[in-house]
Parts: C-alpha cells; sequence; structure tokens
C-alpha cells in the first residue's frame, strides 16, 4: 500500500514475551504496509497499547497509561488497545474508553492492518476471540541484534484454576516445525546468536499436531542449526516434562543450563486446588533429577502467595520448599482473582497485608539465597556470549553458559561471540566479570552505565 504521507505508529508493551514478539512483528507488518515507527506518542497517527491480564495490578497499568495519553485524542489520531485485555473485555472497553477505536486480541493480530484501515475510515472496530491463523509472520529489520525470541506455540489448554491467559490467547496451538526452523535459519544468517523458543507450555508442542512431534525433537532440530550459539525456551510445565528433556540439558551444549519450572506453591493441597497437576514431591523429584544429571544448572521458578485457600500453614510449605530447592531466582505474585477463571468464585480471602507480608517474607530469604548463590561463581572461569555493549561501549554484557548476566570491560567486535570471562564480583542479579582486556570493579561498576 503506497501512502503520498507516510503515518506514523507508535507502540507501547506491557506483559510477558509473547506480547514484546506481538508487538516487534505487528510494528513489522505495518512498517511493510507503508508505515513509519515514533519514538514518542507525541509524534504518532496511530497510538497502540499492548496490554496483559495476568494479574489485576498488570491489567492496570495498560489501561492507565492509555488514559494518561487521552489528552493527545484529536480527529486524525487512531486509539488501539490491542493484547489480552482486548481479549477478556472486548466490547466494554469501547463502551468504557469512548477515545479508543480499535481493540484487538492477540488471535485477530495478523488482521491488524484491515482492521486499521477500517478505523481510519470512522468505525469503532472491536474484534477478539482467535480468527485465523494466530501467528504473526512478519520479522523486524534486524540490526546488530544477538538475541531473538519466536513464538512455537500460542495459547494454552491447561486451566490452571487462577490463570486467564487461556480465555486471552485460546487454546494451544503449535507452529509447523518446518516453519520454526526456517525462521530461525533466517534470523542466524542476519547475526542473530541467541534464540528463545517461546509458548506459554511449551512441553506441550506438537500436541495438536499429526504425531511424531515433540518439543524435545524441535529442540534437538533447531539446536543443529549451525548460527545457533545459545538457546532457550520458555515456559514449561512440571506436569510435563520428560525425562528427554532434562536429558537435553545434558547433551545439547549450546542450550543454556536453565531451566525456568514455575512452581507455584510448596502446599500440595493449593496445587491440586490451583489445578496444577502435580504434588510437592513431584517437583521436587524432578528438580533432584536435572541436579543429578546436570549439577551446574541453574534453577529459576514463579510463586504465587495469597491463592484464596492458602492458610499460614500453606505458605510455610512454600517457603520450606524455596529453602530445599534453592532457586538461582524466583518471580513472586500476589494473587489476584481474574474474571472468567475457576478461582475466582472462591473470591479473594486473603488481605492485601497478609499477601504483602508473605511476599516480603518469601522474597528476603530467595534475595540471600539468590545472593550466596552468584557469590559462590567469584573465582570461576565462565564461557560468555556477547549481547551487546553499553551505551558507552566501555563494557560488554553477556550471558553465562548457566544464562546469568555477566557485565565485563572489552571491546564491541566482541558482540555476537563467545569469549571466556572471569568472574570477580557479584552484584543482586549481575556477575561482575574481567577478561583479557582488563578486570571491572565493582566500584567501577557503579558509575558505569550498563
Ligand atoms: N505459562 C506460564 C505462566 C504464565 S503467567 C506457566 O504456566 O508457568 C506467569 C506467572 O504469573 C505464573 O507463573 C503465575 O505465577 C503468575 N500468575 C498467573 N495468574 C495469576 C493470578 N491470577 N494472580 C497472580 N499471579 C498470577
Ligand atoms: Fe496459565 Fe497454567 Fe497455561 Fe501457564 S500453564 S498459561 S499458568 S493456564
Ligand atoms: Fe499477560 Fe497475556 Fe502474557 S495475560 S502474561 S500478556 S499471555
Amino acid at each position: 500500500m503506497e501512502r503520498k504521507e507516510k503515518k506514523k505508529v507508535f507502540i507501547r508493551t506491557f506483559g510477558c514475551q509473547m506480547n514484546d514478539v506481538d508487538s516487534e512483528r505487528l510494528l513489522a507488518r505495518l512498517e511493510k504496509a507503508g508505515f513509519l515507527p515514533a519514538e514518542r506518542p507525541e509524534n504518532a497517527d496511530i497510538l497502540i497499547v499492548n496490554t496483559c491480564s495476568v494479574r489485576a495490578h498488570a491489567e492496570q497499568r495498560g489501561l492507565g497509561y492509555l488514559c494518561s495519553l487521552k489528552h493527545l485524542k484529536n480527529s486524525g489520531r487512531i486509539f488501539c488497545l490491542i493484547g489480552c485485555t482486548a481479549s477478556l473485555y472486548g466490547q466494554e472497553l469501547v463502551e468504557k474508553y469512548p477515545f479508543i477505536d480499535l481493540v484487538c486480541s492477540p488471535g485477530r493480530l495478523p488482521e491488524f492492518p484491515d482492521l486499521l484501515a477500517q478505523a481510519e475510515k470512522g468505525s469503532r472496530v472491536v474484534a477478539t476471540g482467535e480468527g485465523g491463523w494466530p501467528f504473526l509472520q512478519d520479522l523486524p529489520q534486524l540490526s546488530d541484534q544477538v538475541t531473538a525470541s519466536l513464538y512455537v506455540t500460542r495459547g494454552c489448554s491447561n486451566f490452571c484454576s487462577y490463570c486467564v491467559v487461556p480465555f486471552t490467547r485460546g487454546r494451544l496451538v503449535s507452529r509447523p516445525k518446518k516453519e520454526i526452523v526456517d525462521e530461525v535459519k533466517h534470523l542466524t544468517e542476519q547475526g542473530v546468536r541467541e534464540i528463545t523458543l517461546l509458548g506459554q507450555n511449551v512441553n506441550q508442542y506438537g500436541a495438536d499436531l499429526p504425531d511424531g512431534h515433540s518439543f524435545v525433537k524441535l529442540l534437538c532440530e533447531v539446536h543443529e542449526i549451525s548460527g545457533v550459539s545459545r538457546l532457550r525456551f520458555l515456559t514449561s510445565h512440571p506436569k510435563d516434562v520428560p525425562r528427554e528433556l532434562l536429558l537435553a540439558f545434558r547433551d545439547l551444549p549450546k542450550l543454556y543450563r536453565h531451566f525456568h519450572l514455575p512452581v507455584q506453591a510448596g502446599s500440595s493441597k493449593i496445587l491440586k486446588a490451583m489445578g496444577r497437576g502435580y504434588d510437592a514431591s513431584d517437583y521436587l523429584r524432578l528438580i533432584d533429577a536435572v541436579r543429578s544429571l546436570v549439577p551446574e544448572v541453574t534453577i529459576t521458578s514463579d510463586v504465587m502467595v495469597g491463592f484464596p485457600l492458602e492458610e499460614e500453614e500453606d505458605f510455610e510449605q512454600t517457603l520450606t520448599l524455596v529453602e530445599r530447592v534453592r532457586f538461582h531466582d524466583l518471580f513472586v505474585f500476589k494473587y489476584s482473582p481474574r474474571p472468567g477463571t475457576a478461582a475466582a468464585r472462591w473470591g479473594d480471602p486473603v488481605s492485601p497485608e497478609v499477601k504483602a507480608r508473605r511476599h516480603r517474607v518469601i522474597l528476603e530469604l530467595q534475595q540471600s539465597i539468590s545472593r550466596q548463590y552468584l557469590e559462590k561463581l567469584v573465582g570461576r572461569q565462565e564461557l560468555v556470549l556477547v549481547i551487546r555493549s553499553s551505551r558507552r561501549n566501555r563494557y560488554l554484557l553477556g550471558r553465562t553458559t548457566t544464562d546469568l548476566a555477566v557485565l565485563f570491560p572489552g571491546q564491541r567486535d566482541l558482540t555476537g561471540k563467545v569469549t571466556p570471562v572471569e568472574i570477580v564480583a557479584a552484584k543482586p542479579n549481575l556477575l561482575l566479570g574481567s577478561c583479557s582486556a582488563g578486570e571491572l570493579t565493582p566500584d567501577v561498576f557503579s558509575s558505569a552505565s550498563a
């Protein structure tokens, strides 16, 4: 589509990596259709907010941001709300927010340019549900980019009792293997070295395809692609982890030795009410199994506090599990009831004060575990993939084979390469290192802008 004067698009994204990839690809599609990206909302003709509804707080942030732009509304400017909040509330959004012109669920994004054309003609457009094929295939223009993420599945068919995702993104749909492999090859031909395979529960990859597909087979095939230096996947569900996946951590050298395995709770009673399909001892067996195969593996997880039936005793079981597993890092969320989910019928009986206390207690415990974990790495040599250089080009940011971030001094031309780095100090969530180019001390770090 040729336009006389190119219109500009601004996108702000909330939520998970799925939304990041959606936004990146939507912008790529719009650029192909003749639009230009805008750096700031004030300069844009089309304002798009990509939203998340996983918790009430995330939802409020997205909607609050869109409302904060309301003063920019004029007859020529189109306001679009896309993403999970769009799926969840659809028509209600255009009724409640008169300045919104276009509401579009993630599953309908491939139709976005046509929907936008309707909105530009003056219609108020609401597109929810799944539409046809839910994957955006358009890849962004890459410039010196070492990392890239791509979807292997969309949606989720698990229906954990607290979770809105199956309602906002629909049931599991797997992408054909050839499409994924071709996309990875294309990305590596443009210089990408680190690939992240994304799905809500990647282990179910292929469950909706003809027999013979499995996530581990896909992983092995992507691992074979010569341009790939490092590989990771997100997210796994503990009920669907086959032994082959644990062996992959041992046997696929390019796969980060990092397993993100959300446990959600340490109480089997709560896990049952969440509909997770495993109990605390199943989870611990899985952790022991992966550690016995790959002792250095870093394990991270998600837990929730304040689920409706969570009593003090249940919370203490979560603390005990966190102490026992000693995660490298942990994301802790306060439960919030989500419309349409099974758990919403139990209300929200745990008070905000109790949730806040449980949240704080668990974070403090985890912070001390994480600190001890990182401190143990000081003095070790790690093979680091350099992801990017810092703004002032004095430092490089890279990742160890266990997917930990390392900042160290070095030349920009190392970007995209793997280099040995000695760990000299540990900061929260960041290791400081030195390679032959020199040493980075903790006090230098405080003045460096990474
Ligand atoms: N597919 C991923 C999780 C996606 S949501 C998985 O199954 O692990 C990311 C995290 O948000 C979840 O792991 C959970 O800890 C948290 N979460 C999901 N729904 C929530 C809710 N209603 N309240 C609070 N946290 C929630
Ligand atoms: Fe939500 Fe459960 Fe699916 Fe994860 S596995 S997206 S928590 S329903
Ligand atoms: Fe949020 Fe949707 Fe991702 S609800 S966490 S943006 S799948």
